[in-house]
């Protein structure tokens, strides 16, 4: 396998960090786009932290600030070029180091329109060079010269950065990277190179690792992850078999099994890959999510031929119909674009027949939105605006209709959670997850944070239903006393 470990660059950390060292640097990172580039922008964190850097969410007071971009549509684009916009006078004022990663930085006519319009940056990096970060950034400290460090490559596995992760209970974990299937309309598989997995056995560390951590719930990342590992098999690229692991069914059943992690998710797998073996994974793992997240793009077989899908509207639904037989209490989600080029009014009636018959639990829906050196960028008959405005406002219309009489339906009935934390929004509330991924909140102590417990669900609201602790949870209140008078606990426990 094609794996890079990262010595050097470890030695370039401990470079900064002693160039650093005493005068109280800081950092700000802004991140754009998915949960993968979530997941390389903690990369990022581990790395400026291990160069003496500590966090700030406010740009005026940072030293160094790092964009991790996205180009998968192009409101990213116009995020980045406003702040840009906005951190030129921090440049100018203190002389901050401006960094600017991720997906766009791939995309020469982005680079060069930085050159042009925001010549002030200090490094560009793409998605093949985020391991070289500390170097790029060492060469800045001592020359303060501009580097551009991008690769048009196919790309390697990066092992071995350091990693400073936001949440204490969920971690997302990522698989595998890049893409081969080139949808018309993605501008993925030009940025972020072909697939290419990491090694069972990295994986599997990472997760156990993870779990003695005190993490509960792994999320699984991958532009494909239900193709783990196939290019390396098609290509007879050697990978040692670790625990079993030769595929993503096993990845998941070997995951199941580490003691300390309760909750598995993945996101995304392709319907055209969802192979049987990963269907019987999902059912007997108990830890994985019943949950699945399918993106559709299209509900109709004409547009799905022409975004290269590979997959029809009837195949598309037997293979729901066929994980709800084997999957008891399956639910699912989806990512829908809505104005394809060619894209007909019958066309995206199809859309919503699909969508009225599935019945997601959560749908992501996006406007298209051309990509330069795309198929789809090229195509002649592309959708006007308001045309796509008017059916992107009719399908929310639908999904949300169809949200509000789900969550009606979770009215009364029982959930496992696992409690994340504090509500962002109302401090005296815990916050928690169904395994549907619904957000539940509710009334309790903050020693439940990171436990699961049965709620019951006694409202809804659009994006949140409210719940209340089980008595069946009584041990964990046992727990609560024990906390505050070892005594009381038994007496208690006598009790109950
Ligand atoms: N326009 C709109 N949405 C897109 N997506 C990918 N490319 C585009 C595009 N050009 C959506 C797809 C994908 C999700 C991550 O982003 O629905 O599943
Ligand atoms: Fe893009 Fe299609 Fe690859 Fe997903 S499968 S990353 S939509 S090209």
């Amino acid at each position: 396998m094609a794996k890079i470990e990262v010595n050097k660059q470890l030695e370039d950390i401990k470079k900064v960090a002693s160039l650093n060292e005493g005068k109280n640097l800081k950092y700000c990172i802004l991140t754009m786009g998915c949960q993968l580039n979530e997941n390389d922008s903690e990369k990022l964190c581990g790395m400026m932290e291990s160069m003496n850097y500590s966090k700030t969410e406010n740009l005026s007071e940072a030293n160094l600030i790092v964009f991790n971009t996205c180009c998968v549509r192009e409101n990213a684009e116009d995020k980045l070029f406003g702040k840009l916009g906005e951190v030129k006078k921090y440049k100018e004022a203190k002389g901050t180091i401006i960094a600017i990663g991720g997906c766009m930085m791939q995309e020469k006519h982005i680079v060069d329109k930085l050159k042009q319009s925001y010549p002030f940056f200090d490094i560009v990096f793409g998605t093949h060079t985020l391991q070289e970060f500390p170097t790029d950034l060492y060469n800045v400290l001592c020359n303060k010269k501009r580097i551009e460090d991008v690769l048009d490559i196919d790309g390697d596995v990066i092992e071995g950065l350091p990693i400073s992760r936001d949440d204490k209970i969920k971690a997302s974990v990522t698989i595998m990277n890049g893409c081969n299937n080139f949808c018309s309309y993605c501008i993925v598989p030009y940025v972020r190179g072909r697939e290419r997995s990491r090694e069972p056995k990295d994986i599997i560390n990472e997760v156990k690792k993870l779990a003695e951590q005190g993490y509960k719930e792994i999320t699984l990342l991958g532009q494909n992850v239900n193709s783990y590992l196939r290019n390396e098999k098609e290509k007879g690229i050697e990978f040692e078999q670790y625990e079993g692991v030769n595929s993503f069914a096993t990845l998941l059943r070997a995951i199941n099994k580490i003691d300390g992690i309760e909750r598995i998710r993945f996101v995304s797998p392709h319907p055209k890959d969802f192979t049987d073996d990963v269907i019987e994974a999902i059912r007997d793992c108990e830890k994985v999510c019943k949950l699945v997240h399918l993106p559709l793009q299209s509900g109709s077989s004409e547009v799905l031929k022409v975004m290269n899908r590979k997959y029809t509207k009837d195949q598309y639904l037997n293979l729901i119909e066929k994980m709800k037989k084997e999957i008891p209490n399956l639910t699912l989600s989806t990512d829908i674009i809505v104005g394809f080029p060619g894209e007909t009014e019958e066309n995206f009636e199809d859309t919503l027949d699909v969508v009225s018959k599935v019945n997601f639990e959560q749908v992501y829906m996006f406007i298209y939105s051309r990509r330069v050196g795309t198929p789809g960028d090229k195509m002649e008959n592309q959708v006007p605006e308001n045309i796509k405005h008017k059916r992107f406002d009719k399908l929310k219309q639908l999904v949300e209709s169809q949200i509000a009489e789900r969550n009606k339906e979770y009215v009364g009935t029982v959930q496992k959670i696992l409690i994340e934390g504090r509500s962002k929004t109302n401090n005296n509330m815990l916050t928690g997850r169904t395994d549907s991924n619904k957000v539940v909140i509710l009334e309790g102590n903050d020693n439940l944070i990171g436990k699961m417990v049965e709620i019951k669900v006694i409202s809804e609201h659009m994006w949140y239903l409210k719940g209340e602790i089980k008595w069946q949870n009584i041990h964990l209140w046992c727990n609560t006393i024990y906390k505050l008078k070892k005594n009381i606990k038994i007496v208690f426990c006598f009790i109950v």
